[in-house]
């Protein structure tokens, strides 16, 4: 298993970061959230007022914030220019932010770069939309993580501690619509990957299933 990878990609809120730390610590593996990354970098644009629907305004700032990814599954923490944003890039703002910056291709080039850096010799859980269809194809497991989309804002909302399910699902449903549509990585289950539907199934058995795929002879 030492260097094994394991990509895991699927809608927004399938249950994706909570599955592949529990995986990542099971294995004794790292663990990477390449949402984190995105979310951290639209971040910054919208604190120093970066039109954020302006891709070339993206573009050009695309590659200045210094970001610095985490990889402990227990406490994966991710700093912008050395300060540590893990709490501030849950907000609704960047919710609503994240999904449009990167569409912009000169900010995932960068991503993907710094995800492929962090992987290097594997060892590591990656969770994300396009990890093993662009980042890490050549992973030695890859799963695709659905749920329905009621199943799915149920979770968030009690996640963030708000009652308003309906205006979460359609934060959701407005990230997934433009997530697999954008041109450039869009959200797509890769070839040779396991499709796991977690709207029945409790967090435990969705993460027994992974670490039964990933320690299964192949
Ligand atoms: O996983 P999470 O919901 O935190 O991801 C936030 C957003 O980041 C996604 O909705 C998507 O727009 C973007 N993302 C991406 N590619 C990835 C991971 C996340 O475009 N590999």
């Amino acid at each position: 298993l030492g260097s094994l990878v394991v990509a895991v990609d699927g809608t927004s809120g399938s249950g994706k970061s909570s599955t592949c730390r529990a995986v990542a610590e099971r294995l004794g593996l790292r663990y990477l959230d390449t949402g984190a990354m995105y979310r951290a970098v639209s971040w910054w644009m919208l604190q120093h007022e970066v039109d954020i629907y302006d891709p070339a305004a993206v573009a050009a700032q695309a590659a200045t914030p210094v970001l610095v990814s985490g990889t402990d599954p227990r406490n994966p923490t991710i700093t912008l220019d050395g300060v540590d944003v893990s709490a501030e890039i849950r907000s609704d703002a960047v919710n609503g932010a994240v999904s449009p910056v990167s569409t912009v291709p000169a900010v995932r080039a960068r991503l993907v770069d710094l995800q492929r850096a962090i992987i290097g010799a594997g060892g590591i859980v990656v969770e994300g939309r396009d990890i093993g269809s662009v980042v890490w194809p050549e992973a030695g497991l890859k799963v695709y993580l659905t749920a329905d989309p009621t199943a799915r804002a149920r979770r968030r909302a009690a996640e963030a501690g708000t009652a308003d399910v309906a205006a979460t699902q359609e934060s959701l449903l407005n990230r997934d619509r433009i997530d697999s549509l954008r041109a450039v990585a869009p959200l797509t289950m890769a070839d040779g990957a396991v499709h796991i539907d977690s709207t029945d199934l409790t967090l435990d058995e969705v993460v027994d299933l992974v670490v039964g795929l990933a320690t299964a002879p192949a």
